[in-house]
Order: C-alpha cells, then structure tokens, then sequence
C-alpha cells in the first residue's frame, strides 16, 4: 500500500496533526466543506496563508470569449469559468500586536479534523508568536446540509501563560487576491476582481455585502451574523466598504480566559432578483440560522448525517485504508449533491475551480449511480437541472443539423463550454448517459412523478437525437458514425460500442416511456411510427465484433490500427496528451479511459462471461488511465473477470486518487467522478451489483484484503442491506415488502423475516492480463 500518508487513517474521520505549507492546497480540497450550494475551501480561519481561496455557489460563473484561431461553424463562443464569491469564513486574528499567521512565530501544535459523522472541519492549535505571547485556537466550521443558504464557523481564542491583547476580525471579503493563475490568459482575466459592487452594510453584529457579476449578470448576496462572549471589557466595531464589511471584536484576555465568536454567514445569488430582495433573502436566511443558534446547526448536521449513514454506509473489515477512503468519498459525493437542487454537480464538486467548475457526464454515470442509492432526493434534482437546461439542449442540437437535444459536454450553466470538437460536442454520448441516468433513478424509486413530468421529455429528446445523429445503411444495420466515446484518445469515430449500446438503451427507454405516458408523448409531438423508428434503430444498432480476435471492438476499425509503442513510452510522458500529439493519439491503440470496459458494466447483459474475460484481457494492456475515471471501472470488471487483486489495486487507486493526491492535482479540487467510483467498485466490484430489466443482481467476491464488505442500499422505498464474506452472502431487507433479486444468477426473494444467506462460488482461474509498461494501478 502506499507508504506516504498525509492524514492519520481512522475509520470516521480525516485527520492532519502537522501543517506542511507545501501541500495547503491540496489540505484545502480534502477539507472542503459543501453542501452542493455552497462550497467552501479548507482555508486557515484567519485567510492566509493559503494554496488557493476558494468559496463558491454552485451556478456563480462569468463568461469570457472563446477566441480561435480558425474558426469553424457551430463552435461554442462563450466560455463560462466559476469565480471564487465573497469569502465569509475569514476571521482574522492579531495577538498582541502580532497577526498572527504560521509562517511566523512557532506553531507549537496543530490538529484538523474532517469528522465525517458530525459534517464539521474542525481546527486546534497552539501558536507562539515572534515576540513570545502564546494562543491556543480552536475553530469548528459547518457548511449546513440542512440550511442550504448557511455556513457557519465558531472561533475562540484563549490565552496561555500570560495577559494577551486579542483583536478578531471576522470579515466578508470579495474579490479577493487570487494566486497567479496558470492556464487560460482569457478566462484568467475573468476571474480578476469578477465582482463589482452594489452594496455594503455593516451595524452593531451584522454584515452584509452585494455585488454583481460584470459579464454574466449574477448578484451574489452574503451577509453574517455574530454571536461574541469575551471576558467583560470585550469591545466590538463594524465597518464596511465596498469590499469588504469586518467585525472587529477586541478582548484581553488573562491566561485561561477566551474568547470566542459564533459566526453564521448566508449566501444567495440571483440572475434575476432585485438588489433588495436578495439583501433580504440573506437577511432571512440569517435569521433562520440565528433562530437555531450554531448549537442547533451543529445538532442539526448531526442528525443529518446519522440519516445518511445509515442509508449509505459501507463498512469494510480487514482494510483500514479502504474503510476511511470510501466513508470520506461518500461524504464528498453527498456534499457535491445534496442540495445542488438543480443546479450542476461540478467534476470538483463545489472543492475547486479545477475544469473551470463545469460539469460532465461524470455526474450521470459515476456520481448520480450512488446517490440513486443512497440520497436518490438528489437524482431527481440533478436530472430536473438537466432537464431545465433542454432548451439550450435544443438549440444546440438545431445549431448541429440535429433533431432532439444535444447536451453539452462541459457546462455550468446549460451552453457548451468545449471549444474542442473531437473531446467535446462529439461526446454525443452524455446524452445517453442522462437518459440511463433517468432509467436508473426511476427503477430504483419506481416515482412515477418524476418519469411522467421530467423523465419522458429528457428521454424523448435525447432519443431523437440518436435518431438523427445515427443512420440505417443498405442492410439495414444502424450506425453512429463520428463521435467520441469515453475513451478521449480515439475521437471522431464510427460505432464506439459503448455509445451504441447505451443509445440503444436509450432509444428503448423512451420508445417504452412514451407508451406508459401517453398524454406525454401526445404533448411532445411523439407519434407511434416514431417510436416504432426508434425502436427499429435500437433492434438493428451495429456493434463492431472482431471475429478472429473473438473481441468487441472499442469501435469500428479499432482492432486494426497499429498498437501504441509502449515500451518506448517514459513514465515522465504519461499522461500522454501531454507529451503527444492528438492525432498520433488517435490512430493507434492506446486508450485513455476504460471505454469498451465501461460499456460491459453499463450494459452488462450484452456480454456473456466468456467475453467479459476476453475483452477485459485484450483492452488491459492497452489502457493507460490518463484520466482519473478509469480505474474504478476497471476494478469493476476485473472483479467480475475474477482478477480480484487486480480489482483490489483498482479500487484502492480510485479510493485514494485524492487522500494520497495520486494525479498531483487534487489542489485543483477533489476528483468527484473517482470518489464514488470507490463506491461502485466496491458495490458494483466487489459486491457484483449490476441493473437488470428484472431488478438488481449481485455476484459477490471479496478481495484477499478484504474479511468482511458490508453495504445498504435504498430500492423502492425499502432499505436492503448485503454482507460479504469471503465463501458466503447475506440479503438482509429491513423494511417493506418482500423483493426479488439475483444472487450470482440464482433468484432469491428477501424479506424483513431475516436474511438470505447463500454461498459465494469461487472465480473461474485465468491469467491476470498485464497493463501497459509503467501503468500497473497506484493502489496494490
Ligand atoms: C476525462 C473525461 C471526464 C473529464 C472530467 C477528462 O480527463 O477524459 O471523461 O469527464 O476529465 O472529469
């Protein structure tokens, strides 16, 4: 396992007890509070020093023209790059005339916590400064999952050995000084000072300030309420200017005695409120918060997540490790969705501006499959985001020569933000993905609400898409030729299988939901010959088959191009879009991302065992994981291959890409799509759950390292829990009415009489397939 920890591993909490300046980024991303709208970066209370500052609500963007060189018909002109908002968490300190900041003085001892049960960072140290006067500081903050519009930190301050003068200055900050940027000039330009004033308060505890995006319009509100206790001669002063609106809370303190500050901070934004409506939006949230007090957030969080826990927790026996990096990963996966409400959940969740905050397919095909199981209130928000976005679908697909929608590949706000065609636009595939995302979500609920008034349209027009986009050739076999899979080092070709398979899916989704919803179907315009056509497209979808290799093919020819040089690949070149021009890239076989591997657990009743080991042994050692998605669909179908080490050092990578900061860029945000990847490939790995017409399957088998694998899942308004042994499973309902389901093959029917318990059949023995030279998995 890997050697260099940085966080103790603790089975419910992330702790750091030494404070190293050289990874404070990375710190930031891992300490990220969220809720899905409101997302706070794990920076020092006091602001500096800092990797990168970062508070964000999920939607606040600004736009910057996308200039090119050659320019081309239907490329995308607005680039749109999330901005960091007006910081509220900052609470400056000065201790006797001294800021106090650890890059002076001597930082005695330092402690973060990151509790997973409680939804809370919490921070104690004890700081000597420059001139001698000790502090011990302690500080809780919560981003409130239940209050959406709220965070809220607690700050005290004691002193120790001897009578201290201590200033706070708890502060709102906007446009706050970014380091320099790296990347894009244009969309750096943006981000300078994104926000121009509008307004500013400050009286008695109460802080406010309003501000306004230049070029997208957005009004960003927040404002702060506090609460202090200090010693009697505790003095406080408010101020604000355009900037920047402070509470300056001035105490002595003798050794022992502290002071403290119960910050509560709401955030709202608005393309269309007026400037007194949304000071008072925060002014109400503020008094909704205040109305609890931070104890009652605080309990209130508790109780939150004790509900999520105990509808989603994984419990793991026999490896530590593991055990702390998925409860970590499911806390992140649920602050990324919980109160997103229909707004985007970022491939970085709300943890760092990485990929300019945009979100992909990621959320429908790794990050929704756990939530669907687990928070499943979050999957219909999220779709019903999508599903506000159609008409910007529409006009894309009708730009493109279309018919439906056409999704973006990258997005805040709804509009296409790739200005890159071949890993852009012609990853027509998100669009299947948001209708499995959609079949997925309504199988699992059964809330019929949900297919008939956002699931049918959202199906309906992707369905069409395919439909337009794909063709039937002389005999009748449909084709979907020039587009891009999931693996983005083969673009612009024809009949990728995994995007036929799942637009086949697709097409068969609606072709079905327009028959259970009639009245839909009439108000969209969809008559039974077309449906009828979809269907036949679905029947007579083209899926490239290598016959001598007896292999699925990536897509049509793939099988056929020259292999990559491997051996000749330094392991400085990876990832090799880096080092290699695209188009080299692009006709060889050499895959970025599991592709063809993904499609064989996505649509897992296409592929009989015997090709799931041939396909798996043939795309292995040619796949490089140049991006952070790929191993955790690896583990999966490594697993069902019976590679169950192999499997293991996938998952393990997947589990920790952000703990060990495995790609080296967790400072740009965590990697969202990998955290719940850990959960799929435990779940759907270890655990062998795939989704069938006929409900859920499991074919279970653990890992060496694993004595124990223990998971619950919410399905039609029950709660099914799975427990794993190494030679034997158990099916335990706890509520509802009895359910069906498949235990490696074999029907077994459960009910809250107790468990089913069946045997775990050993795997079939083949040899381990190799991956590319330097590629083996981070995580053995
Ligand atoms: C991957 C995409 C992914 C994106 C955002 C890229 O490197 O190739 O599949 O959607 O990152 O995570």
């Amino acid at each position: 396992m890997i050697t260099d920890r940085s966080y103790a591993v603790e089975p419910w909490a992330v702790r750091e007890t030494a404070l190293d300046l050289d990874v404070l980024a990375q710190s930031e991303s891992v300490f990220a509070l969220s809720n899905g709208h409101i997302g706070w970066r794990g920076n020092l209370d006091e602001g500096e020093p800092h990797g990168l500052p970062g508070s964000y609500l999920n939607g606040v963007h600004e736009l910057h023209p996308l200039p090119y060189a050659e320019a081309g018909y239907g490329y995308p002109e607005s680039g749109q790059t999330v901005i960091n908002v007006t910081n509220g968490k900052i609470l400056r300190l000065l201790v006797d005339d001294e800021p106090f900041d650890l890059r002076y003085g001597r930082l005695v001892s330092h402690e973060r916590i990151l509790d997973l049960r409680r939804g809370v960072l919490e921070r104690t140290c004890e700081w000597t400064s420059p001139a001698g006067s000790t502090v011990r500081v302690r500080s809780t903050r919560l981003v409130s999952l239940t209050q959406r519009a709220v965070a809220a930190v607690a700050y005290e301050v004691e002193a120790v050995g001897r009578r201290t003068r201590v200033v706070i200055q708890s502060e709102l900050v906007a446009n706050e000084q970014l380091p320099e940027p790296n990347g894009d000039p244009r969309a750096a330009v943006a981000l300078q000072s994104p926000l121009e004033a509008e307004e500013h308060f400050a009286s008695g505890h109460r802080l406010r300030l309003v501000h306004r995006t230049r070029r997208s319009g957005l009004r960003v509100a927040v404002a702060a309420d506090h609460v202090v206790d200090g010693p009697g001669r505790t003095t406080t002063r408010s101020e604000s200017s355009a900037d920047v609106a402070r509470l300056t809370v001035t105490s002595v303190l003798e050794p022992g005695q502290r002071l403290r500050v119960e910050k509560l901070v709401a955030h709202g934004w608005s393309g269309t409120r007026s400037l007194p409506a949304m000071s008072d939006q925060v002014d109400a949230a503020l008094a909704a918060a205040a109305h609890d007090g931070w104890q009652g957030l605080l309990d209130e969080q508790g109780d939150c997540l004790d509900d999520f826990w105990t509808r989603a927790d994984v419990e793991v026996d026999g490896d530590e490790e593991i055990q702390q990096a998925v409860r970590f990963a499911l806390f992140h996966v649920l602050q990324a969705g919980a109160r997103a409400e229909r707004r985007a959940i970022p491939a970085k969740g709300l943890t760092g501006s990485g990929y300019d905050g945009h979100a992909f397919w990621d959320t429908e095909m790794f990050v929704l499959p756990v939530l669907t199981y687990t928070a499943p209130e979050a999957v219909a928000e999220a779709l019903r985001w999508r599903h506000s976005t159609l008409p910007a679908a529409q006009e894309r697909a009708t730009q493109l020569g279309l018919g439906g929608a056409a999704f973006p590949w990258r997005t805040i706000e709804g509009s296409e933000g790739s200005a890159y065609w071949p890993a852009g636009t012609a990853a027509f595939h998100v669009n299947a993905d948001i209708a499995d995302a959609v079949v997925r979500y309504v199988a699992a609920t059964g809330d019929g609400h949900f297919e008939r008034d956002t699931g049918v349209e959202l199906l309906v027009e992707t369905a069409r898409l395919w439909r337009s986009l794909g063709h039937h050739d002389q005999h009748g076999a449909f084709h979907i030729d020039g587009v891009t899979g999931p693996d983005e080092y083969s673009a612009v070709a024809d009949d990728n299988t995994y995007t036929n398979l799942m637009a086949r899916a697709n097409l068969l989704a609606a072709a079905g939901a327009v028959e259970r919803h009639p009245g839909q179907a009439a108000r969209l315009g969809v008559d039974a010959e077309e449906s009828a056509a979809w269907r036949d497209a679905a029947e007579a979808m083209h899926l490239p088959y290598n016959r001598e290799l007896g292999v699925h093919e990536q897509h049509a020819g793939f099988t056929r191009y020259q292999p990559w040089d491997f051996a000749g690949t330094r392991p400085d070149q990876y990832p090799l879009l880096l080092h290699f021009p695209y188009f080299d890239l692009y006709r060889k076989q050499v895959v970025k991302q599991a592709d063809l591997v993904l499609a064989m657990y996505t649509c897992g009743a296409f592929f009989d065992e015997e090709h799931v080991a041939r396909n798996f042994a043939y795309y292995e050692p040619l796949t490089v994981r140049d991006s952070s998605l790929s191993a955790c669909c690896q583990a999966v179908i490594a697993a069902q291959a019976g590679h169950l080490r192999l499997a293991y050092a996938y998952a393990a990578e997947a589990a920790l890409m952000d703990l060990q900061d495995l790609e080296h860029n967790t400072r740009d945000g965590l990697h969202i799509a990998s955290l719940a990847g850990t959960w799929m490939a435990l779940v759907a790995g270890f655990g062998g759950m795939r989704r069938h017409d006929d409900g859920l399957r499991f074919a279970p088998r653990l890992p060496e390292r694993f004595s124990r694998l223990a998971f619950s899942l919410q399905l039609l308004g029950r709660r099914l829990r799975v427990e794993i042994h190494a030679d034997k499973a158990a099916y335990t309902l706890l509520d509802g009415p009895p359910l069906t389901l498949h235990h490696h093959g074999e029907p077994v029917t459960v009910s809250t009489d107790g468990p089913v318990i069946r045997t775990v059949p050993p795997p079939k023995p083949r040899p381990t397939p190799d991956q590319p030279l330097h590629r083996a998995p981070n995580g053995g």
